[in-house]
């Protein structure tokens, strides 16, 4: 059910079990072991539903659409017990009641009350008027994560407004990974924006629009970020991907530790039909609403990792930290090119006007590291 440590506790429970061959005590302290690691583990992970990372990546990434038409099929639950993993369902219970969803994994970072928490911590809903913009901030840093958010994006006139889920380390040097909703009048598809930011410079803008209405109901966002590669899906269906190039002198960000924000935001002056549409006052305040968060990742306090270097470098540490080796399976890539061909809007790989010096180095680079920044060539 958790991450990274958690590793340790299975090997040696069954090693305490065998000691005590007395059946009906050894079950009972079984139990009672498994649940209090689990408790502590509970304590010391920072997401409140962590994505199973015992789940094979074939249920990670879920069949989503129909390969004769675009209609994703509903994102299958990530709430059932994983195959395989009796132990897992017993440490479901007991439930934390106090545990309380994204109030307990973040903090609103500005916007004078416009950010709220609503069901006890579930729902976190962020509002944008003519005064100010709102945002949140996850508590903790990490240095490679899952994570996924439910996000329903403004409805109606959203022209002008632009809301973002995204990771950033700090500094002139920053490391980002971004995701940003570029809204629009009402009927007009929104815009997916994405960004990759390594060492202070982005220029990796990639953007879609959606095969559905974001702003009808809520809809997964996700972003992978492993030593090798982000990946960025959506509803499980991967729309991008950067891998690690850094043998061929593309940066890559893996030193910095990045914290998760989300705003919401007037930028009426470029985000929607290039600044010529601003955004209406009288239809404000603008909300967009955030809820299941889910995340398997590598919390970075006070200069370490809670991912020892074996679940980074080896395959030792099994199915616990899969998503630290996580890769797109034929399948998955299938399902991108797919996307990219259909809803893809613009691809910096592809604007040679843009890059005078020629195209960047990730974007030509073909080999090893097979070079999918640009799908169309
Ligand atoms: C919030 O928590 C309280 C106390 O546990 C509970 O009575 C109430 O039903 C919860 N409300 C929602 C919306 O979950
Ligand atoms: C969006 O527009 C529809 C129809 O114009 C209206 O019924 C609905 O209340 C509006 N929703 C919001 C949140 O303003
Ligand atoms: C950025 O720096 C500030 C102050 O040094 C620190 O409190 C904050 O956690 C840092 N944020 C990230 C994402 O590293
Ligand atoms: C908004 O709608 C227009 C017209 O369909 C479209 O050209 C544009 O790409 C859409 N998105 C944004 C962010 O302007």
């Amino acid at each position: 059910m958790h991450m990274h440590r958690s590793s340790s506790s299975p090997s040696f429970l069954p090693s305490i079990c065998s000691v005590h061959t007395f059946i009906g005590l050894a079950v009972i302290l079984c139990v009672y072991f498994t649940l209090q690691t689990s408790i502590s583990l509970q304590d010391k992970s920072l997401p409140s539903e962590q994505i199973k990372t015992t789940l094979p990546s074939s249920i990670l990434l879920p069949q989503q659409y129909d390969s004769n038409d675009m209609n994703f099929n509903e994102i299958p639950t990530m709430e059932q017990p994983p195959p395989h993993s009796n132990e897992k369902t017993i440490l479901r219970s007991p439930p934390k009641a106090e545990i309380l969803g994204l109030a307990r994994d973040f903090d609103i970072a500005w916007g004078n009350g416009r950010g709220t928490f609503h069901d006890n911590g579930t729902l976190l809903t962020l509002s944008l008027d003519k005064n100010s913009g709102s945002g949140f901030e996850s508590k903790n840093r990490f240095l490679f994560a899952k994570i996924d958010m439910k996000i329903k994006l403004i409805p109606n006139n959203s022209a002008g407004t632009v809301t973002t889920f995204y990771m950033s380390s700090n500094g002139s040097t920053h490391d980002e990974i971004d995701f940003e909703f570029l809204g629009n009048v009402s009927g007009q598809p929104y815009t997916i924006h994405t960004n990759i930011y390594c060492q202070g410079k982005g220029n990796r803008e990639q953007q879609f629009y959606l095969w559905f209405d974001p702003t009808a109901d809520f809809h997964s966002y996700s972003i992978l970020w492993n030593p090798a590669r982000i990946v960025f899906f959506v509803d499980g269906t991967p729309i991008r991907e950067f891998n690690n190039m850094e043998e061929f002198g593309v940066p890559f960000p893996n030193k910095q530790p990045m914290r998760i924000f989300s705003s919401l935001w007037n930028a009426d002056d470029w985000a929607t039909q290039g600044g010529k549409v601003h955004t209406d006052w009288s239809k404000a305040p603008f909300v967009a609403s955030f809820k299941n968060f889910k995340a398997s990742s590598c919390v970075w306090s006070h200069g370490s990792s809670s991912c020892g270097s074996d679940d980074l470098d080896s395959e030792s540490s099994g199915f616990e930290n899969a998503w630290l080796r996580e890769e797109l399976d034929s399948k998955s890539l299938r399902k991108m090119r797919r996307v990219q061909q259909n809803y893809m809007t613009y691809n910096y790989c592809d604007d040679k006007m843009r890059f005078h010096e020629g195209l960047p180095k990730e974007c030509t680079t073909k080999g090893s590291n097979r070079g999918r920044q640009s799908q169309f060539r």
